[in-house]
């Protein structure tokens, strides 16, 4: 018998979508026009993408610290997306973080349903798409979203999921810091000024597993549309499958698999206003393949949740950017608005933004 896919479904998950049996064509409220989505479709297979050396960023030398914040300068202005090498973190770890994600995501439905949020404030949040409250059109992916910092949550399995979290996002938030040391020189200001100004000792840091499972019309779906994500910095590792493509200068780039346990840098919507636009937040999106799941984890580092964030003002004081163009806003009162709005291209950045004719 022909299997055919039922017109429409309302989803809980993807995973079970992919797994039932004949699936051979997706729903029609899969079907992703790319026509909404505002770069061509051009895809550049590019190792162009800028490196940040963090062992050079920790230097005592002075001359290869300055060297690490001249790429760091360029890679936020020219593209707000980077890797980072000699980071310190073990392979290990990462490789573990992986795994448990994978975990994670083949528990029992009812295991996983106990995490089913429904406010972007929830601290364990398993979901499918983006907001299927929101949008008609679903995107191939589900998710498990967990605040690590400031205070630290995990689901309870898988058992070692807990330890290897901890540990993970620990080490990513000192080079996190790190590197909003050296972005923070970057723009002329103390190592120390994005820091305290953002008040990151209590920021937010958001753990989120993605799970894109094998689509059989991956051509027609999207696993994440085109967007940028809140926040500062995000560090994204994956599986070694490929699925992400960034934004630059208008074309798509596949980032292929990453060398050597790299981690992937995005600029995010908060480190624009904190720039006064200066270093525009990334779009990036995820494309699904019909051969292999793809796992992604990807840790959102933000200010603390009562920061009212704005343009940085010694900034305003030099010459050339003489007023904020953005208008500030509570982080937390962002969050929110991204999560009641529909996802798309730099759409919640545009509220904040100050247009000038
Ligand atoms: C995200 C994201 C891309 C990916 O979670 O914000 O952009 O490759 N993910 O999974
Ligand atoms: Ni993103």
């Amino acid at each position: 018998m022909e299997a055919t896919a039922p017109l429409v479904v309302k989803p809980s998950n993807v995973k079970e979508l992919a797994e039932s049996p004949d699936l051979r064509c997706i729903p029609y409220n899969y079907v992703y026009d790319s026509s909404n989505s505002s770069a061509t479709n051009d895809i550049d297979d590019s190792d162009s993408i800028p490196i940040v050396d963090f062992s050079l960023l920790t230097s005592h030398d002075s001359h290869q610290r300055s060297t690490a914040i001249h790429h760091l300068t360029k890679a936020c202005q020219g593209w707000g997306f980077f890797m980072v090498v000699n980071h310190g973190i073990p392979e290990n770890l990462m490789k573990s973080v992986i795994d448990c994600t994978h975990e994670f995501f083949n528990l029992p439905e009812e295991e996983k349903h106990k995490f089913t949020g429904k406010h972007v404030l929830d601290p364990i949040r398993y979901g499918t798409s983006f907001n299927t409250s929101t949008e008609n059109v679903f995107f191939w992916r589900d998710f498990l979203k967990v605040f690590v910092h400031p205070h630290f949550h995990s689901p309870t399995k898988p058992q070692t999921y807990r330890g290897i979290m901890s540990e993970y996002s620990e080490k990513l938030r000192e080079v996190t810091r790190k590197l909003l040391g050296g972005i923070s020189e970057s723009l002329g200001l103390e190592e120390s000024y994005l820091e305290k100004d953002l008040e990151l000792e209590s920021g937010l840091q958001i753990f989120v597993g993605n799970y894109y499972p094998p689509c059989p019309q991956p051509e027609l779906a999207m696993g994440m549309p085109p967007h940028s994500d809140q926040g500062l910095l995000t560090l994204l590792i994956h599986n070694q499958v490929g699925g992400l493509q960034v934004q630059h200068q208008g074309k798509w780039i596949n980032v292929k698999a990453l060398p050597n346990y790299s981690l992937l840098v995005n600029t995010g919507d908060h480190l624009e206003i904190f720039s006064n636009g200066k270093y525009k937040s990334n779009m990036h999106r995820a494309v699904v393949n019909n051969k292999v799941t793809r796992i992604s984890v990807v840790v959102a580092h933000g200010p603390s949740l009562d920061t009212i964030v704005k343009p940085a003002s010694p900034l305003m004081e030099k010459e050339n950017s003489p007023s904020a163009n953005y208008i500030p806003m509570k982080y937390k009162d962002y969050l929110e608005m991204q999560q009641s709005s529909r996802i798309y291209g730099k759409s919640c950045l545009e509220k904040v933004k100050i247009q000038r004719s």
